[in-house]
């Protein structure tokens, strides 16, 4: 899991690919590279660690290339090191390959390869890429990477450049994501649109095994026989300062800010008062639906937390019973699935690799598949029957934020347009919920202005080896996103649990000091879960409470309460996840934690 770009034009290759690696590193950051064509000779500079570190070694060196390739690494054959890092190149260093992927049979391929003679330095499955183009290779780059390709099984978005061909940048995809990005006289590639942003609005968005060849003639995008394709041009709208941190601190804490905007536009032209919910282009019709007696949610991470909430909220309002999945292991447990099975794959990225897996899975099967996704072309997006996008923008920080909260929203949208068409509640209790789901934005933007318990109980968190998240219902999915959010940015061990699970073992774990944060905002819930809190506060527990306004009842047990604004309960996470956002934020800021980039971690895994 990587970000690749590439770059032919007028202007000078390396700060044109430095910067669009810089936009590329939530894909990956433990090593960087480019490769130039300077002088006719290819050269290649990287370095593990991150993107400064390759800066820092070119800052010195004076590089007029107007064509190169670089690569952001997030390790995964071989560990990081310069001599690991992208790109990689051919025994005589004349073609140079970065890749984003991985050759699940790179260990034939390289067998094969050394007993052909070539000569491997790197623990790398991609090492063995320029070694198959250079033997393949007989004086037409783009022949060779299509016949190296054809030997090559796994994923892959790859970029090739060669000094025999030096006006020429090869560049194809397969199940790994790959833009093209068409500028006046130059044209690139990259991973993601932000990478291009700057230079050009005009993008195409390469499907797999369309292989690519930039020079300055123009882009040709051909298939592996070598036939053209005409693709229309993707004209992107987005603001380019959407990907940039906007004036805060990172890119966490804007995320955090965006979400009331991110919430009213998913809803807009959706939900609208008095009229039916539309889903886009999507149509359901009360037969189709009727006919589906099982729903799949299958996510992974935090969109699997946004699931575990959708799967309560479509049984309650559609009446349809729910499976909620982890990707990686409904792909691997058989799971039932027929014509009649219809599966909602939640993916920010819509490029996850476990996600992607299940729905095809499911779809060879005979499902039918509605991706949620924010975005736009990306491969689960493409591969699904009907998308419903999650309008947040783009987000960088890894751990998601407004990507959750519009996952949540897109659930409740699709609960309720099954709700309507199947008449499976009143329509006045789906009015409600519309009304509610139109006033959650400006209750967001009331929580994101009274943050200062939150930041005060940070105190209470940070030097904590162990932090427990209790809920029940509702609450105990938003637990799970809590504890994920303060673990993978502030890497202080927190698990969360429902409350009536916690004495049948866990409670052992409590003791005087230990920090408790406990959700109780599902009303017919309220007095079972503060019992909970009352056997952690006995066994000398610190309990942040979150409750819904006008449960003050709740000091009398916790330490600090923290109330979010009254909405109908259903409606509660949305809310209540945002405390829980905030506190995970100023707790790794406390600690000194590289908020956006945790250790070890990537925004988008696009591998198993
Ligand atoms: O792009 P996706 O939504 O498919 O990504 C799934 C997970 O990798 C992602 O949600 C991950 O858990 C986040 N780092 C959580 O903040």
């Amino acid at each position: 899991m990587c970000g690749i770009v590439g770059y032919l034009g007028k202007k000078k290759a390396v700060s044109i690919l430095i910067e669009g690696l810089s936009k590329l590193e939530y894909r990956g950051y433990d090593s960087a590279g480019i490769a130039l064509i300077e002088d006719g000779v290819v050269k290649v500079q990287k370095r593990k660690g991150r993107l400064a570190n390759l800066g820092e070694t070119l800052k010195d060196t004076e590089l007029n290339s107007k064509i190169g390739i670089g690569h952001t690494r997030w390790a995964t054959h071989g560990e990081p090191s310069d001599l690991n890092s992208h790109p990689h190149v051919n025994g005589d260093g004349t073609i140079a390959v970065v890749h984003n992927g991985i050759i699940e049979n790179y260990i034939v391929l390289k067998e094969w390869l050394v007993s052909e003679g070539y000569k491997f330095v790197s623990e790398t499955d991609t090492e063995v890429i320029p070694h198959l183009v250079d033997y393949y290779y007989n004086g037409n780059l783009e022949d060779a990477v299509i016949k190296a390709t054809q030997k090559m099984e796994g994923s892959y978005a790859l970029g090739v450049i060669s000094e025999k061909e030096p006006g020429k940048i090869v560049a194809v995809r397969k199940d790994s994501p790959l833009i093209v990005g068409v500028g006046e006289n130059e044209g690139f590639i990259a991973s993601d649109i932000p990478a291009v942003l700057n230079h050009t609005r005009d993008v195409y968005l390469l499907e797999d095994k369309e292989y690519v060849v930039i020079t300055e003639d123009g882009i040709k995008i051909m298939n592996s026989k070598k036939e053209e394709i005409k693709k229309e041009i993707f004209h992107v709208t987005w603001d380019v300062d959407a990907a940039e941190k906007g004036g805060y601190e990172h890119f966490m804490l804007k995320e955090i800010h965006e979400q009331p905007k991110a919430i009213k536009d998913t809803l807009t032209s959706r939900i609208v008062k008095g009229e039916k919910i539309k889903l886009d282009s999507i149509s359901l019709t009360k037969e189709q639906l009727e006919n589906i007696d099982r729903i799949y949610i299958v996510a992974c991470g935090t969109a699997y937390h946004s699931g575990v909430v959708g799967k309560y909220v479509i049984e309650r309002l559609a009446k349809v019973p729910v499976e909620i999945d982890i990707a990686s292991e409904f792909r691997y447990r058989n799971p039932l699935i027929n014509e009649r099975t219809l599966m909602i794959a939640i993916s920010q990225s819509g490029e996850t690799a476990d996600t992607l897996g299940a729905l095809r899975l499911a779809k060879e099967k005979g499902a039918r598949i509605i991706a949620i996704t924010n975005v736009v072309g990306s491969s689960i997006s493409r591969e699904a029957d009907d998308v419903l996008y999650t309008w947040a923008g783009p987000e960088i920080a890894v751990a998601s934020t407004k990507a959750y909260t519009t996952m949540l929203i897109a659930l409740y949208i699709i609960s309720l347009y099954m709700a309507e068409i199947k008449g499976t509640v009143k329509q006045s209790e789906i009015e409600k919920v519309k009304d509610g789901l139109l006033n959650l934005s400006e209750k967001t933007v009331e929580i994101l202005n009274n943050t200062e318990k939150i930041k005060n109980f940070v105190e209470k968190v940070y030097d904590q080896r162990d932090v427990y998240y209790l809920g029940r219902g509702l609450d105990y999915a938003i637990a799970m996103e809590g504890s994920l959010k303060l673990k993978e940015i502030s890497y202080i061990h927190s698990e969360a649990y429902a409350g009536g699970e916690l004495k049948h073992g866990t409670i052992a774990l409590i003791e005087e000091g230990t920090t408790v944060i406990a959700l109780a905002t599902q009303e017919d819930l309220f007095e079972k879960m503060v019992s909970n809190i009352k056997e952690v506060k006995t066994r000398g527990a610190n309990v942040l409470g979150i409750a819904m306004e006008g449960h003050d009842y709740i000091e009398k047990t916790v330490d600090e309460a923290v109330y979010i604004p009254r909405v109908m309960p259903i409606l509660a996470p949305v809310l209540s996840v945002i405390p829980l956002q905030v506190l995970a934020y100023y707790t790794a800021v406390r600690k000194g934690c590289d908020v956006d980039k945790p250790r070890n971690l990537a925004k988008s895994v696009t591998v198993e």
